[in-house]
């Protein structure tokens, strides 16, 4: 049974995929800070495949501590890293936090790594690299374009530490998952995401609304140059995402892979506009949604949906999960949480 380090595993994407590895038969380390988690999360995971993983309160940032860590953990042979601050917002007024945040604990991890017998790493990446892209859908050989916030830089900067890395040391096999919009929960409805605070992205803000917890949704823009006039997206179940992780682990493992650093746009290549969304919403809780519509959020793109060939013909992997599906569980979550 391989042992396989999951950083962040007990947030959003991170605990379905710790769920998904047990299923596979890993043996699963989770490190967490629980900066933006909940040690209650464990309890899902373990509800869920009758199998708790190895849990290490650890902030990344501790040297001392990281490096203790791996001398009683150097029979890893796998490292899925998520743990990274993410709000976009929080990144422009705090840029200095984001990249000690998320790149001095990118390169500690990577320094560890390479002192493993097996040096296997997984990188978060996300479609926020493509920026606008001149054509849709997206293939990885889109141009990166120029970050619209420091969040978004350390995605692209982690990629090129990442392949800088790969390229001196032919032993580190990595691959940098584009995550396009992940949302929804287990089906089970024991594990889902649990934002702090005022959510700021889509789905997590239509479901409190939809219980009650918000009064209305600001849909932010109806002037876009798309078919409803609202901002399109590509909304991957995070059940999906959390296979795609472990189908790319397997790749490594399996030394599949055809260079030592590769990306994939991880989507469902289908792109969703807000209204769509929304009445996905609606008809999943039978209700309708208090909604208006307000000026354009900064920064935000007109359209972004993956092309997803790559994942499907080299990886392997392809989403299962309808938009329908993925509305409706996370529904099932809310309601779970909300004690509806
Ligand atoms: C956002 C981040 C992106 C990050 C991703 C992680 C920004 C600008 N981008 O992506 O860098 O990788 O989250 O999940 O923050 N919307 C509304 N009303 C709301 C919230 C959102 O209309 O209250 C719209 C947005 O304008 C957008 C769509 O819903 O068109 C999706 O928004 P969101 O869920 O925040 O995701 P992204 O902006 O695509």
């Amino acid at each position: 049974m391989k042992k396989i380090l999951v950083t962040g595993g007990l947030g959003f994407i991170g605990s379905h995929t710790v769920v998904e590895l047990q299923n596979e038969g890993f043996e699963v380390v989770i490190i967490d800070d629980l900066s933006n988690s909940s040690e209650s999360v464990l309890e899902g995971i373990t509800s869920i495949t009758h199998k708790k993983p190895i849990f290490e309160k650890l902030d990344l940032k501790n040297k001392a501590a990281v490096a203790h860590f791996f001398k009683s953990h150097s029979d890893i042979s796998g490292v899925i890293h998520f743990a990274a601050s993410k709000a976009v917002g929080e990144s422009v007024e705090n840029p200095l936090l984001y990249y000690e945040n998320n790149l001095n604990t990118l390169i500690y991890m990577l320094k560890y790594v390479l002192g493993l017998q097996e040096s296997n790493f997984i990188f978060s990446s996300s479609c926020t690299v493509y920026g606008q892209a001149d054509t849709m859908p997206i293939t990885e050989n889109a141009p990166v374009k120029p970050a619209e916030s420091p969040y978004g830089n350390t995605k692209q900067i982690g990629e090129e530490i990442i392949r800088d890395t790969c390229k001196a040391n032919q032993k580190l096999k990595a691959i940098a998952l584009r995550y396009f919009n992940p949302i929804g929960a287990h089906p089970s409805a024991k594990i889902g995401e649990l934002p702090i605070g005022v959510p700021q992205n889509l789905v997590p803000y239509i479901t409190q609304t939809g219980a009650g917890l918000r009064e209305s949704l600001s849909v932010f823009g109806d002037d876009y140059p798309t078919n409803d006039g609202t901002c399109i997206r590509d909304y991957i179940h995070v059940v999906d995402l959390a296979k795609a992780h472990v189908i790319a682990l397997q790749r490594l493992l399996n030394n599949k892979n055809d260079t030592n650093f590769e990306t994939f746009n991880v989507g469902t290549g289908v792109g969703s506009s807000v209204l769509e969304v929304i009445h996905a919403f609606e008809n999943v809780s039978s209700q309708s949604l208090n909604y208006k519509f307000a000026p354009r959020r900064e920064g935000d793109i007109t359209s972004a949906y993956a092309d997803t060939e790559k994942a499907n013909s080299v990886l392997g992997w392809e989403a299962k999960s309808s938009l329908h599906d993925a509305m409706d569980s996370a529904w099932k979550w809310e309601q779970k949480i909300r004690n509806l």
